[in-house]
């Protein structure tokens, strides 16, 4: 999941190259590199780390070329250093890959054993030096590209510059997404419409298995046969969407921020607040016909759909089969054909998710998406699709998108509970009666953000975390556990409070802080009796309530987080906040890199 451009035009096109890579860098930041041709040769600048280092190299040492091609980087084969950094280069091709080229290892065996000398570990290098060994035989670039091509197998997008040649580049993807921009005079390529937003509107998205040919003025597509494709430009969206901190330290504390207006955003486009009804625009799926569904999701966006279990359950009374992507696709789960199978993920390019929407496809499921890029392979993929309406989501860790994935999912359950007569116009209204109060409770657990600054001072001192929760607040807790461990690197589990004594009580001690999350619900009783259990053991009590829960908890807590009553239907999406700005302010005071945090990356397009 590595960001690769490519420009080719009449101006210098690295520093512009280094400014779209700017937008893909929450794909990967390991390494950085761009490539041009000066004068008629290749040459490339490269540099372990962030774009910064790369942008210093480039200052000390310009490149001028009108055509080239970046990258940046998440490592998959081989360390993050400056040999393994892309552009990868022969003498005659420079070449810029996302994903992996899964038979590397024979194919270098292979022209290893012709003669060809390798200089990196990475696998991508291969297809580098597969291209000169074309060229070496007498073929033209083109052709060269269209013979090596069928030889790759894994996911890769690709982008290839080669020597001599300046107006000529080509990309192909196979797998990862791969958009290809036409401006006036001007052609690029890049992993999303957002890197290309500064230079053009006119974006084609290559389908699985194209390839295309570009020249400063033109673009040539092609199909997996070779043969030529007429693929259409569309206007994007995402020239019109700003990506900056605004006045916020990092994007994350300024997503956490705007989830008042996002989740009322996207709470409105699926429900009218006015009349209380949840609006019909789910076609083309027939929300009375299903009766069960097959959910799957990755990461934050798998934890959204646990909580929409419950809901879909409860509310709806319909079934649910809910798997991490990455298991779904493997296990071969039986599907009743005409099912309904729906699939969450901000990005809409995560691989382990886009392979169960295929495996349910090729099961004859009808397909919904819970999507946060209305242009991602995903929300191609899929018959209708469901958009979150977070906006940009630029920090690593998600959080205004997945309170607006609950947004949906609760909106949803609502609509397939009313489709299936499980509940009536009067439970309806009062749902999203509800529903429509959310924002004002995020406006107020914002309010909370000082003294939970405060509470985070205390568990940056500690090595392991656990979160507690029940019900619908249950995966809260996996959720804010992810959080904390992705940003702030220390220890931490979610568990149902209920499983405590099964096992996970054999770690409290003085020295294990345990948040609690507990709004004062229908068993509320329940998860005090498993705060005494912990607090009989000298566990350190962190609880987050409400005003009736503080006040009949009857328990000795550390801290408490006293979030307004609320309607129980509410508590996952609003409790959310205190339990992201709990994982802010702890690695704030870590001191750790929140946004783009040690060996992750934004969009996890490998497997
Ligand atoms: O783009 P997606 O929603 O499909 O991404 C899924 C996960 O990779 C993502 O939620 C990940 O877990 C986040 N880093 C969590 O903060």
């Amino acid at each position: 999941m590595c960001g690769i451009v490519g420009i080719i035009g009449t101006q210098p096109v690295a520093p512009l190259l280094v400014d779209a890579l700017k937008r893909l860098e929450y794909r990967g930041y390991d390494s950085a590199g761009v490539a041009t041709i000066e004068g008629n040769h290749l040459d490339r600048r490269r540099a372990e780390g962030k774009l910064v280092n790369l942008e210093a190299r480039l200052k000390a040492s310009p490149l001028s070329g009108t055509v080239g091609i970046g990258h940046t980087r998440w490592a998959t084969h081989g360390a993050p250093t400056e040999r393994n950094a892309h552009p990868h280069a022969t003498e005659t091709v420079a070449i810029v890959h996302n994903g992996i080229i899964e038979n590397f290892f024979s194919l270098k065996t292979e022209l290893q054993a012709a003669g060809y000398a390798f200089h990196t570990d990475t696998d991508t290098e291969v297809v580098a030096v597969l291209l000169t060994q074309a060229l070496d035989k007498g073929l033209k670039p083109v052709e060269a590209f269209r013979a090596v091509l069928p030889r790759l197998e894994g996911a890769f997008a690709l982008a290839v510059l080669f020597d001599g040649e300046t107006d000529l580049l080509i990309a192909a993807r196979h797998g990862p997404p791969l958009a290809i921009g036409h401006g006036d005079g001007e052609m690029y390529i890049g992993s999303d419409a957002i890197a290309l937003s500064p230079f053009t509107d006119q974006v084609t998205f290559l389908e699985d298995g194209d390839w295309a040919v570009l020249t400063a003025s033109s673009a040539a597509f092609f199909d997996k046969t070779g043969a030529t494709v007429e693929r259409r430009a569309q206007t994007s969206s995402a020239m019109h969407m700003t990506v900056d901190k605004g006045n916020h330290r990092h994007f994350m504390e300024k997503e956490i921020h705007e989830q008042p207006e996002v989740m009322s955003h996207t709470l409105a486009h699926f429900l009218d607040f006015s009349s209380g009804t949840a609006r019909d625009n789910r076609a083309p799926i027939d929300f009375g016909a299903i009766d069960r569904l097959a959910l799957s999701a990755c990461g934050t966006a798998y934890y959204a759909g646990l909580i929409g279990k419950y809901w879909m359950e409860r509310v709806a009374r319909l079934p649910v089969d809910i798997d991490v992507a990455s298991e779904f696709r493997y296990r071969e789960m039986p599907l009743k054909k005409g099912g309904l199978a729906l699939f969450i993920s901000q990005s809409g390019e995560t691989a382990d998710t886009l392979a169960s929407l295929r495996y349910c496809k090729e099961n004859g499921q009808h397909i919904g998406a819970i999507v946060n890029v209305p242009e991602s392979t995903i929300a191609r993929e899929s018959d209708a699709i469901f958009q979150t309406l977070a906006g940009p989501e630029i920090g690593v860790a998600s959080t205004k998108a997945f309170t607006c994935q609950l947004s949906v999912l609760v909106s949803l359950a609502i609509a397939v509970g009313k489709a299936r007569g499980a509940i009536d116009a009067a439970k309806e209204v009062e749902l999203i009666r509800a529903l429509t109060e959310a924002p004002r409770y995020a406006n107020k657990a914002l309010k909370l953000e000082r003294q939970i600054e405060k509470i985070a001072g205390d568990l940056a001192k500690v090595r392991h975390i656990l979160y507690l929760g029940r019900d619908t607040n249950y995966p809260l807790a996996l959720e804010g556990a992810l959080k904390l461990k992705e940003i702030s690197y220390i220890h931490a589990e979610g568990y149902a409070a209920g499983e405590l004594k099964h096992g996970p009580i054999a770690l409290i001690d003085e020295n294990m802080p345990v948040v609690v999350i507990a709004p004062h619900d229908r068993i509320f009783e329940k998860t005090v009796s498993n705060m005494q259990e912990v607090a009989a053991r000298g566990g350190r009590i962190i609880l987050i309530t409400d005003e009736k829960g503080a006040a009949e908890a009857s328990i000795e807590a550390e801290h408490v987080v006293v979030m307004p009553n609320m309607p129980e239907i509410l508590t996952p999406i609003v409790y959310a906040i205190p339990v992201q700005l709990l994982a802010y302010h702890t690695a704030l005071a870590m001191g750790t890199d929140v946004d783009q945090p040690r060996n992750l990356a934004k969009s996890v397009t490998v497997e």
